[in-house]
């Protein structure tokens, strides 16, 4: 990936080199002085780590403007709004679900509402660059006053779902959200940070496997859909409509033992 063609560089200005040079290794990207001097080497993306975080910009983002995790602009009050369960999204995973796996976490939007809805979240990304945006905006917001106790509901994990689900155990659900397949016809561009996650980890072709490994670690399994497309699973035991999307409910009759392996 590395190289004078790469699409993706990292530059970590004052992020600390301890850090940096993780994240170089486990993205096995290329390192860089300056995101001037990535992007003459034709990186694409610069994932880009100062004072103020962690980024990934894009072509043409100034430092300091780039696709970031900000957890603490959530309204957390208990119960409000995004944070209820009667929301669709904690009606997907069930109301009396404790623990909740995300296998996609992506940004982890979804991962910090879950854990706003109270939810113990494992959140899982396969995008070692997605992970590090995730990991800084959670050490960021434990510093933040009133959310270290949502955030430590968290537990983040990086690699394929369908391998880490037997080395967790007792889980009530899994939440599934892939991104979403084109549409036919155009229409208007999706935002930013779908774009730049689009762009780095591509389309999620292998999601019906993942959906299949979820049904195996857990009894009920949710996923997003966009309202166009078709069930991933088969037909749902049921079906929860928001405004823009709809989540496809899949519960097993019978429950599943997990056993997690050492
Ligand atoms: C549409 S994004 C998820 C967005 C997320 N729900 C949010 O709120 O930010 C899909 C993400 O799932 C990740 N992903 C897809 N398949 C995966 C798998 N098998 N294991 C782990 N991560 C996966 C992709 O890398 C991508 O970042």
């Amino acid at each position: 990936m590395a190289g004078p063609n790469c699409q993706l560089g990292i530059v970590a200005d004052r992020m600390g080199a301890a850090a940096g040079e993780l994240l170089a290794e486990a993205c096995a990207v290329a390192m860089y002085a300056s995101v001037d001097v990535a992007r003459a080497a034709g990186c694409a993306f610069v994932v880009h780590g100062d004072a103020r975080g962690v980024e990934i910009l894009g072509l043409g983002d100034l430092p300091g403007r780039g696709v970031r995790t900000d957890f603490t602009s959530l309204d957390i009050r208990t119960g409000a709004g995004n944070c209820s369960r009667r929301q669709p999204l904690g009606r997907a995973v069930g109301r009396e679900s404790v623990r909740v796996v995300d296998a996609t976490a992506g940004l982890a939007g979804d991962t910090v509402l879950l854990a706003c809805m109270g939810y113990h979240v494992v959140a899982i990304e396969r995008s070692p660059v997605l992970a590090a945006v995730i990991a800084d905006g959670l050490a960021r917001a434990r510093d933040v006053a009133g959310f270290a106790e949502m955030v430590n509901r968290i537990e983040l994990r990086v690699g394929d779902a369908r391998e880490l689900f037997s080395s967790i155990s007792e889980i009530d659900a899994v939440y599934v959200d892939p991104m979403f397949p084109p549409k036919r016809r155009a229409s208007a561009l999706p935002p930013k940070s779908v774009q730049v996650i689009r762009a780095i980890v591509g389309d999620d072709i292998d999601s019906t496997e993942l959906v299949a490994a979820a049904q195996r670690a857990a009894r009920r399994v949710a996923v997003k859909r966009p309202k166009y497309a078709s069930p991933l699973a088969g037909e749902p035991s049921h079906t929860i409509e928001s405004k823009l999307v709809r989540y496809d409910v899949y519960i097993a009759p019978h429950p599943i033992r997990t056993e997690v392996s050492s």
